[in-house]
């Protein structure tokens, strides 16, 4: 009699192991590029696209690690044509989009776009709910990469399952394509998305400010969605990461200092590095702040850890990274409105296991003394001391 019921549940089980994850081996370290959303919106196109991946080649961007170019929302026409197919605008993209991903294949980019688990996406174009193998087959079929796929108009559908079923598409789709789940935190998804996407927006969207209550109500200062990524490090890794959304550097009206350290913590988080300013003529500053290797590589090191909020109190932040060959990252953020003269002992803190580090002062290139002296520095109101420390003597 009990045959039945443990026959029943090896077959359930084995139809568990043989359902496919998403493809492996993909986002080693957290994707990079560049979307056209935060600057452009609605208004993506094909010679935006071009002209953006021809500045990238000339600017550095797409040798500094920025692959990955992505259109994002309205890019479609309102309609699906009478097979259900989404049909790319011709009056954005006149060559159509398979023509511009072997575009950008050709200048050495991968090719990213966007699409909406409901009804219809957030700009109100035709979204992928009942349609998703269908889609798959058909992003395939135009050389994507890299899928960024949205929660508008998701209605009472449930998120893991929407997002699973997508997944699904993708794999049966055939081509290698990186998964970038777009549900903003809402269903948790650094607890079940690891085997169905590359990484998940943890928050809401940004917005080009430091603090909250910029130009429109739904958009987040980037220091507030930094505070709710806090406990979420383990959750990330390589080939799976927590997305506290886009980069906004070089957008909007904030300080170098809040530019610079932006993506200072950005990289500290593991974050995906997908700028989203406007390449063609962006400022010299901003772009050295885009380009800087040193900066970039906490961000892509192969260790893949997220960093993690080791103290806070009133007048600063201090944020750590564990690196490759148990070298450290140290971040200190000063949330002050004004500039302050702060020290940082780093023989106090207690995540350190070596006697001695040597210590570079990442922004400016130099290398410091080493770990056993204070560093003090004056660190403008919202800016950053980044610190990389290399195990030493
Ligand atoms: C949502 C996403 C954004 C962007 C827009 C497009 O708000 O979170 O990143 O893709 O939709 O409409």
């Amino acid at each position: 009699m009990k045959a039945i019921p443990c026959l029943l549940a090896c077959v359930a089980l084995a139809t568990a192991s043989a359902r496919a994850d998403k493809f492996e081996g993909l986002a080693l370290t957290p994707p990079m590029g560049w979307n056209t959303w935060n600057t452009f919106a609605g208004n993506c196109n094909e010679s935006l696209v071009k002209e953006t991946a021809k500045a990238m080649i000339t600017n550095g961007m797409r040798d500094a690690g920025y692959v990955c170019i992505v259109i994002d929302d309205c890019w479609a026409l309102k309609e699906r044509d009478p097979n259900g197919q989404l049909v790319p605008d011709p009056a954005k993209f006149p060559g159509g989009m398979k023509a511009l991903g072997d575009y950008l294949h050709a200048n050495g980019f991968k090719f990213g776009m966007y699409g909406c688990a409901g009804k219809t996406t957030c700009g109100g174009y035709p979204g992928g709910r009942g349609h998703e193998f269908q889609d798959a087959r058909q992003y395939a079929s135009w050389g994507v990469d890299y899928f960024k796929y949205d929660w508008c108009d998701h209605g009472t559908a449930n998120g893991p399952e929407t997002y699973r079923i997508m997944s699904d598409a993708i794999r049966a789709a055939g081509r290698p394509i990186v998964f970038s789940l777009c549900e903003w935190g809402q269903n948790k998804p650094w607890l079940w998305a690891e085997p169905v996407g590359h990484l998940w927006r943890t928050t809401g969207d940004i917005g080009s400010t430091y603090a909250s209550g910029g130009k429109n109500k739904w958009e987040h200062g980037w220091k507030e969605l930094l505070d709710m990524n806090v406990g979420l490090e383990k959750y990330a890794g390589p080939g799976h990461w927590n997305d506290p959304d886009m980069l906004e550097v070089g957008n909007g009206s904030m300080t170098l200092a809040e530019n610079r350290s932006h993506f200072s913590l950005w990289c500290m988080l593991a974050a995906p590095l997908i700028a989203g300013n406007d390449v063609r003529s962006m400022k010299p500053e901003i772009h050295a702040i885009l380009t800087n290797r040193d900066v970039i590589a906490i961000d892509q090191d192969k260790l893949g850890h997220e960093g993690f909020r080791y103290s806070a109190d009133k007048e600063k932040e201090i944020w750590a990274k564990e690196l490759s060959n148990k070298g450290w990252a140290v971040c200190i953020l000063n949330t002050g409105a004004a500039p302050a003269k702060i020290t940082v002992d780093l023989r106090e803190l207690t995540f350190l296991t070596e006697q001695y580090y040597d210590v570079k002062d990442v922004w400016s290139g130099k290398a410091l003394s080493n770990s056993v002296e204070p560093k003090t520095a004056v660190i403008d109101s919202h800016d950053v001391m980044l610190l990389r420390l290399t195990p030493g003597s």
